[in-house]
């Protein structure tokens, strides 16, 4: 039996936040905490019993779940509880991104309930996808919901040694690629300081937010999307390469998918 549950996520340019809103908002009554993971420092410890359950979601990076969230959840740990695991991904692939984080939350004694991938605009070619998740999307979000929550009120837990949920990826994961284009502001940038108060890792220094640390930038694109002047962008070749290159990987409208 369900009696409360967590929503925890990843969501620098705000579409898993949307996703994951939806979903919970079909049982508002027993969300008991929303963490939202992305503001730099951000950390979650807690251990859970047997009759809460975890809802967790983020985007896509590279086929994987972004390092980032992956050190943000080290204090997790439960005692056979449910997780709902949902992906966001830019109607390329979601690859090894669903069977990674299921490998990440069992290992620290979850149960896998369902397994959920949504398609949302593709942040860094966002004319890829531009106004998803859409009215469809969102209609099939509180769809799986209503089948997740139905399931999860009404159905006992499975037996302990019952066999696991089928949830597609391969092993070994495919390698962690980070991008090696970072965005960086113009002219056009009037050192409001918001993108630096707002990158997730520290990547801008506030006296010169013009700038980028290379070395911590996960090019989540957080600061591009948050910028009022439209300031921060991906230097022009690379975005003409990674539109050449994505459109094609993304063509066609790939829909929501889930396993329960
Ligand atoms: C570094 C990086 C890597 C990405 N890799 C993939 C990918 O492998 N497949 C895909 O379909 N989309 C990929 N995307 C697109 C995001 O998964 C997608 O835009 C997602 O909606 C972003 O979620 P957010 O709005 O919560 O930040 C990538 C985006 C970034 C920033
Ligand atoms: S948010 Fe935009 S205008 Fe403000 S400091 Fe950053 S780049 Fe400059
Ligand atoms: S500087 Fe890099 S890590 Fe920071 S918000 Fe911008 S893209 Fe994301």
């Amino acid at each position: 039996m369900l009696t409360t549950f967590d929503l925890i996520y990843f969501s620098p340019t705000f579409t898993t936040r949307q996703i994951l809103r939806e979903i919970a908002s079909l049982r508002p009554g027993k969300l008991r905490q929303e963490a939202d993971l992305t503001p730099c420092g951000s950390s979650f410890s807690r251990s859970y019993s047997s009759t809460e359950a975890l809802l967790v979601g983020f985007p896509v990076y590279a086929g994987r779940v972004p390092e980032t969230f992956v050190e943000r959840l080290r204090g997790l740990q439960a005692d056979g509880t449910p997780a709902v695991i949902v992906a966001v991904y830019g109607n390329r692939a979601y690859d090894d991104a669903l069977l990674e984080m299921k490998t990440l939350l069992e290992a620290r004694g979850f149960r896998t309930a369902a397994a959920a991938a949504f398609v949302a605009r593709h942040n860094i070619v966002p004319r890829i996808a531009a106004h998803r998740p859409d009215a469809e999307d969102l209609a099939a979000a509180r769809r799986f919901a209503r089948e997740l929550f139905d399931k999860m009120e009404n159905t006992p837990s499975p037996a302990p040694d019952s066999p696991g949920l089928p949830v597609k990826g391969n092993t070994p994961f495919r390698p962690y690629h980070r991008m090696t284009v970072h965005p960086a502001a113009g002219r056009a940038c009037t050192s409001c300081g918001l993108c630096a108060r707002e990158c997730p890792v520290g990547a801008i220094p506030a006296q010169d937010p013009r700038q980028t640390d290379a070395q911590r930038c996960i090019t989540c694109m957080r600061c591009v999307y948050v910028c009022p002047s439209h300031a921060r962008k991906l230097p022009l070749l690379a975005r003409l390469l990674t539109r050449k290159k994505l459109s094609e990987l993304c063509k066609g409208r790939k829909q929501p998918e889930w396993v329960l």
